[in-house]
């Protein structure tokens, strides 16, 4: 499913790959909204898949060392009983590629401060403590401030087309496609720009209590736990007060939602049914146990036997580090050589910054409608539309706006939303990128 949502499929193979960052023990919701769609669209012909542990992301969320261990094992374990197979993916430990953060220091040098103020997960935290009237920065550490531009360099590294996540994380995509837009335009054309991939079909997880299932609202049901305590979890699951005989409705049943994500089509149309004839809460709750035990037990099994043997996953991530460095590490010298980190003896390629080695740039473009009036539009350096422009009267008016894109960058886009029509699909930050190339070269 997940892939006949690609945008405009190329012949090329698409690549996919996502990180899971290692803090936690897996749950159910994962399992629904990451493992189980990801190990399906491995198996895909035609798609090439990296997966790999997020610890360095982890260390910005967690400071305890035994914790981050142990999640790191636990989630590659689950992973692996899941299904992923690691001879048909790259499956790999973000620490193991010491490439990742080599690049993400590139990336730093090309990411602007400004764009990073306005990541959610650091925005939340400024306003949390403006709310409280501490210091903004408070208790933010520069890792937390960073996360966009390390999660840039895990997607640029591998030149990735398509990004499996969250909704939560759709921002940080954009992020990545940004610093890759610019590192082209500085450099060539290095890096593929990367689109987030959001399976819309997959539900949110409701947990114990109904919201959202998150270890944030520790409402969570581990997935591979044993089935007495999935018994005893699955007993604590909200519901209402209605009696057995009485209707029960299936919206906003937490219980009915988490089946829906089990169950076959038929399978759901008969709990609704049930549903409908009174079925007794614990009843119901019976079926949820054995619907999701059944899909469960055989890789629970598994990840025990893996559990047991840390040595035997350990080798198996040192293979897909190999794979993965296979092209990490050739990448990185290109790029290396590309920003002008370069062994001194071989002869300068230019004195002066070659032009010709760029790629073409952002460009305004004028014209005339046939209704004679007079526009204009943005381009990316790629030849993308990010600024159209309503008619003026006269060139000069058209001259006017352009030249204060230009004096002002972003700034002036709130200057000029009469004369600008909506372009969908673009961001602000891919605009203020664009323009970059002339505030920055004002004096
Ligand atoms: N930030 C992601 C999350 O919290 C994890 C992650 C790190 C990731 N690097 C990534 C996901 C690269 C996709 C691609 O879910």
């Amino acid at each position: 499913m997940m892939m006949m949502m690609t945008n405009k499929q190329t012949s090329a193979p698409q690549r996919f790959l996502t990180g899971i960052t290692t803090t936690g023990t897996p749950h159910l919701g994962n399992y629904v909204g990451s493992i189980r769609p990801s190990v399906a669209a491995s198996k895909g012909a035609g798609a090439e898949s990296f997966y790999f542990l997020a610890d360095y992301h982890a260390l910005i969320k967690c400071d305890e060392p035994a914790r981050i261990q142990q999640s790191t094992l636990e989630i590659a374990a689950s992973w692996l009983a899941a299904g992923l197979d690691p001879e048909r993916v790259t499956f790999y430990r973000q620490s193991d590629i010491p490439e990742i953060p080599e690049l993400t220091w590139l990336l730093t040098c090309v990411t602007a401060k400004g764009v990073l103020n306005r990541a959610h997960a650091y925005k939340a935290s400024v306003d949390k403590n403006t709310a409280a009237g501490n210091d903004p920065d408070a208790d933010v550490s520069a890792g937390l401030f960073m996360y966009p531009v390390l999660m840039g360099a895990d997607i640029l590294m591998f030149k990735a087309n398509q990004v499996p996540v969250g909704r939560d994380q759709i921002q940080h995509i954009e992020m990545a496609r940004d610093m890759a837009q610019r590192f082209n335009h500085l450099y060539g054309e290095h890096f593929v720009l990367p689109q987030a991939l959001i399976e819309e079909s997959v539900a949110l997880l409701p947990g114990l209590d109904g919201r959202k299932m998150s270890k944030s609202y520790d409402n969570t049901i581990p997935l591979f736990t044993p089935r007495d305590q999935l018994k005893k979890l699955i007993a604590g699951i909200v519901t209402d007060s209605r009696a057995p005989g009485e209707p029960k409705d299936t919206e906003g049943s937490a219980l009915f939602q988490i089946y829906q994500a089990f169950a076959s089509a038929p399978e759901t149309a008969a709990l609704r049914q049930a549903f409908a004839e009174g079925i007794a809460w614990g009843d119901a709750k019976q079926l949820l146990l054995e619907r999701i035990d059944q899909e469960v037990a055989p890789m629970r099994e598994r990840y025990q036997t893996l559990m047991q043997d840390p040595a035997k996953i350990e080798v198996s991530l040192l293979a897909g580090a190999d794979k993965a460095r296979q092209l990490a590490t050739p990448f990185m010298r290109e790029l290396r050589q590309a920003v002008g980190l370069r062994k001194l003896a071989a002869a300068p390629a230019a004195a002066a910054k070659s032009k010709t080695a760029k790629t073409s740039e952002p460009v305004f473009k004028q014209y005339r409608e046939a209704d004679g009036k007079f526009h204009f539009k943005l381009l990316d350096a790629q030849g993308q539309l990010l600024l159209q422009s309503h008619g003026f009267e006269s060139p000069k008016e058209a001259g006017k706006a352009i030249a204060l894109l230009q004096a002002q960058g972003e700034a002036a886009l709130p200057m000029l939303q009469q004369s600008l029509q909506p372009v969908p699909g673009v961001t602000a930050s891919a605009i203020a990128t664009a323009l970059h190339l002339w505030t920055s070269a004002a004096p």
